[in-house]
């Protein structure tokens, strides 16, 4: 007789588990982790502040509907906080996201190289993650509405993607959202938006503002330097800010978090001290590494994705393994169907001049 266990849904064990950036260097004293999209700048002082004088009430519940944060987010952005929905990290929104929206038997749309997490949370909810093929590691708009069908729910776009840097101007997510029928949710998620600086990107507020079938998630990770806090929020029509607020946590936030998010999204000039770093050394690293014979993806966000040669000897495996070595962690992209390229976040000027030389050392090994 088989022995009865209980079972997951159909598609929870075709799941890869989310692998995190590597953390460790067995063997080297000083470790520069830049494998995860964090800055190198840490938070605002003042969301530090108001993260440790939340130690003092911890017995209190959150307030379940991070209204003061909502209202700051709204002040910053211009946004009616009724529409904004905050979770635990915008990892937390994008399972809901699906959750809410999808039923076994649809499809969920992402594109090549793509954030991991759009399959995750596809296959999660029951539904079959399509890939949408890119070019020049770019999302490709006719490529994402050919892949659309009856079956389709959700597109997940993220803008700029995650590990390639690239994005999609504000003109061409338009024609995208012209092309998809109206019962399909344009998940626009721009957790790399504040350090995007072209003229021709929106991170999507006035797409929502305007449709039925759009949302944005954003986050604290990034240029607010709150990833252990887990913070994000999404901008969405009044329809789907209600459906998610039925369905997640009650209390999905930490005060410290709320706090902490409220501090960070005030301090401009933090997030303009922030983005001027990042500017400045993505700008140097993607020069400097190219002049090595390396190809780089020109990115819009935090991060450059490396591409490195065939040869034996020269892989972005025997990268990885030397910069290693060095203590210096980048992000290996097998995952993401880059198995010959590494992702490496633009970090403190000390440490992208190491990597620099790292990598010239590198390619002079003999082979
Ligand atoms: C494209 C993209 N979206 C969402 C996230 C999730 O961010 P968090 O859950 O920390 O808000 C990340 C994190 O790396 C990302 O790269």
């Amino acid at each position: 007789m088989t022995a009865m266990r209980p079972m997951p849904r159909p598609g929870v064990l075709e799941i890869e588990a989310y692998v995190p950036g590597k953390s460790t260097a067995p063997g080297v004293a000083k470790i520069y982790k830049l494998s995860s999209n964090e800055t190198p700048l840490g938070p605002s002082p003042r969301a530090i502040a108001a993260y440790k004088a939340c130690a003092d009430h911890l017995e209190d519940y959150p307030d379940g509907s991070a209204a003061d944060l909502r209202a700051a987010i709204g002040r910053a952005f211009g946004l009616d906080p009724e529409r904004i929905v905050c979770g635990a990290g915008s990892d937390d929104l994008l399972h809901l996201l699906a959750h809410a929206y999808l039923v076994d038997g649809n499809e969920a749309i992402h594109t090549t190289h793509g954030f991991l997490i759009y399959p995750i949370v596809t296959l999660g909810a029951g539904a079959k993650p399509v890939i949408a093929p890119e070019k020049n590691f770019t999302a490709d708009v006719d490529a994402i509405l050919a892949a659309v069908t009856k079956k389709t729910r959700i597109v997940f776009l993220a803008n700029p993607n995650n590990p390639t840097g690239t994005c999609l101007s504000f003109d061409e997510v338009r024609r995208l959202h012209r092309g998809l029928p109206g019962n399909v949710l344009l998940v626009l998620d721009a957790a790399y938006a504040e350090y995007v600086q072209r003229n021709d990107y929106e991170a999507g507020i006035e797409l929502v503002a305007t449709s039925e079938n759009v949302v944005m998630c954003r986050t604290f990770s990034k240029i607010h330097g709150l990833a252990a806090l887990r913070l994000g929020w999404m901008f969405g029509p009044a329809h789907i800010v209600d459906a998610i607020n039925r369905i997640r946590g009650p209390f999905n936030l930490t005060s410290s978090a709320i706090a902490a998010g409220i501090a960070a999204i005030e301090d401009i000039e933090h997030q303009e001290y922030a983005r001027a770093h990042n500017t400045r050394w993505r700008e140097w690293l993607t020069g400097e590494i190219g002049k090595l014979g390396l190809k780089v993806t020109p990115s819009v966000a935090n991060f450059v994705l490396i591409h490195f040669p065939e040869a034996r000897g020269h892989t972005a495996k025997d990268a990885d393994a030397f910069l290693t070595a060095r203590g210096l962690i980048l992000r290996q992209t097998t995952a993401y169907k880059l198995p010959n390229a590494l992702r490496l976040t633009v970090g403190t000027e000390e440490a992208n001049r190491l990597v620099l030389g790292a990598l010239k050392d590198f390619l002079a090994q003999p082979v």
